[in-house]
């Protein structure tokens, strides 16, 4: 199996949507947030895509893309594709608490919102996105965030790993957490992640170097949804032990 991490690029996006909607399938928080009758497959898919072209510019958005065995061994055409996308993360880069961002990002973020609302009126609605749970989410998420988040140089935020559910257990989530990781370790910078599932992730985050903090609850009138915060102290980089 060859597999090769890296940054994610606009031909990887349909890819990328495909292995987030297949690796959260299950999801606590996914069944949580979605009301699974009025669920829009269609209206997820271009909402995911919104925020990868988001990532593109303003996040860091990695890919694990396997490669596609060919004829007689050689390269197909470059018309036939010759990967496909096995995993993806999407990390946020760490912002301190004076951070008001630039034009740029303030330009970039109103783009995606824009995008949002025309995918919106598109599909007349959220496409079962139960709107008020995800900002319950979001507040109890900036709560989380003030308890835990102590370091005044921010943290790399890894919001979504995913890897293809016949693919998992053979390191692919290791690298996707590792691209981001290893730069964290070598900026001296701490990370965080939230995992809407005890069993496996939270093991799996501390092979990583995560430990777990704290819980996450969002609760609309009673029915919850509970989210495991995780965060990870950098490591002395591979080039510091060498020194
Ligand atoms: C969580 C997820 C990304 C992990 O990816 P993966 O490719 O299966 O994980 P890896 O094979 O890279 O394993 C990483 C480490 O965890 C360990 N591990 C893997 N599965 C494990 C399990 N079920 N129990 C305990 N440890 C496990 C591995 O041994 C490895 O540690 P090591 O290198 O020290 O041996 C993947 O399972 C996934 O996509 N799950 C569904 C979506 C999800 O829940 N995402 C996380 C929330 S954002």
């Amino acid at each position: 199996m060859s597999i090769e991490v890296s940054r994610m690029t606009v031909e990887d996006i349909p890819g990328v949507v495909q292995c987030v909607q297949d690796a959260f399938e299950d999801d606590p928080y996914f069944r949580w947030v979605f009301d699974p009758v009025k669920f829009s497959k269609q209206r997820n898919t271009i909402s995911i895509r919104n925020r990868c072209l988001w990532g593109l510019n303003n996040g860091l958005f990695y890919v694990a893309r396997e490669r596609i065995p060919q004829h007689n061994g050689k390269d197909v055409s470059e018309k036939s594709p010759s990967y496909r996308v096995v995993g993806v993360s999407m990390w946020l880069p760490p912002e301190t608490p004076d951070h008001s961002g630039s034009w740029t990002s303030r330009f970039q973020d109103w783009l995606l919102s824009v995008r949002q609302l025309i995918t919106n009126i598109q599909f007349m609605g959220h496409g079962g996105l139960l709107v008020h749970r995800y900002w319950i989410w979001k507040d109890s998420q900036l709560k989380a965030t003030q308890k835990f988040w102590t370091d005044p140089r921010g943290y790399y935020h890894c919001n979504v790993v995913a890897v293809l559910p016949g693919m998992h257990g053979q390191g692919i989530g290791k690298r996707l957490v590792q691209v981001v990781t290893d730069q964290a370790d070598k900026e001296g910078i701490k990370c965080y992640l939230e995992s809407s599932k005890a069993e496996p992730n939270v093991k799996i985050y501390e092979r990583l170097g995560f430990r777990f903090v704290g819980d996450l609850d969002c609760n609309d009138n009673g029915i919850l949804c509970k989210l495991y915060c995780m965060t990870r102290d950098p490591k002395p980089s591979t080039s510091d032990k060498a020194e």
